[in-house]
């Protein structure tokens, strides 16, 4: 049997007002459009990695309210195997408030909701040996995050973790994680005493981590592994959007390390080409299709 992708994490219902600029504290702004698109990260790390390799799966909580039937219907419309996706009677869907400005930057606010009902026992439900790679984010309950990962290694994948919302990270975790992909500010945020990226990263080494990409926004990411330092730039797209390139980066990493066998840096390199991608449409969830992230790429 061909072993899956599974993201186990958050999914959220986007409400997107664009202004001019992200308001001070204790200032009403007048905005401008309001769109409400399917979110969340978990949620759009398992869509992106749905684009560019088939066989993926979603572990979620969503309430049992009419915004998490809609999004049930759409996951099931974009054919994600959603079996593992669980509705809790008490909580609400997952919803975001986010203000984009217009240089695509955000600032989000996130009401978790039924999210944090994803529990340890719902990962030793998993049968993580039906799976090649695993992705988790923090938007999810941090008990249930370490018993994933956990599982997950013990099952031999391969495992993804977003330190997004940062926060501090139990060193337990960290053996268990085959890659963290924080970004500049989460680097320094999950760990204690450091005000380096890159000395943040080698000390992550040395906990057990196997590989560290911080991604740093338009201007790329670096990877930093037993191998050394490696960078990589971006592909110049137009910058619309900006919510949920992280997502799709990761996602399309898991995708990329699925598709080359383990090639890290072929698969930053799709990865990257499918985020700038992204960041050209509005939506979190807004992903091009594969022959278009390999044309970009100038991979086969
Ligand atoms: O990373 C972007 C995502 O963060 C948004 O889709 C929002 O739902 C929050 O989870």
């Amino acid at each position: 049997m061909q072993k899956k992708l599974l993201v186990v994490g958050s999914m959220n219902v986007d409400m997107v007002v664009k202004a001019e600029r992200i308001p001070a504290p204790g200032e009403t702004l007048l905005g401008g459009v309001f769109n409400q698109f399917y979110g969340g990260k978990g949620a759009n790390q398992a869509v992106a990695a749905k684009t560019l390799f088939s066989q993926t799966s979603f572990c979620a909580a969503c309430g049992t309210d009419a915004i998490g039937s809609d999004y049930l219907k759409y996951l099931k419309s974009k054919k994600m195997d959603i079996s593992l996706v669980k509705r809790d009677k008490k909580e609400h869907t997952g919803v975001a408030l986010i203000t984009l400005d217009k240089s695509g930057e955000n600032v989000i606010t996130v009401a978790a909701g039924a999210n944090l009902t994803l529990k340890p026992a719902d990962m030793k439900a998993i049968d993580f040996n039906k799976f090649s790679h695993v992705a988790f984010q923090l938007e999810t309950d941090l008990k249930t995050v370490a018993e994933g990962l956990k599982l997950a290694k013990k099952a031999g994948c391969t495992t993804i973790l977003t330190p997004a919302p940062a926060q501090k990270l139990p060193q337990a975790m960290l053996k268990n994680v085959d890659f963290l992909l924080p970004n500049q500010h989460e680097i320094l945020l999950i760990q204690d005493g450091f005000d380096c990226p890159v000395k943040a990263a080698e000390n992550l080494l040395k906990q057990g981590v196997k590989n560290v990409i911080i991604t740093l926004g338009a201007k790329g990411s670096m990877l930093v592994n037993a191998d050394g330092k490696f960078e990589f730039g971006t592909f110049k797209t137009k910058r619309v959007d900006t919510v949920g390139a992280g997502d799709c980066f990761t996602g399309s990493l898991m995708a990329g390390l699925r598709r080359y066998n383990g090639d890290v840096q072929t698969a930053i390199k799709f990865a990257t080409a499918a985020a700038s991608l992204a960041v050209s449409k509005m939506g979190a969830q807004s992903f091009s299709p594969l022959k278009d992230v390999l044309k970009l790429a100038k991979l086969k």
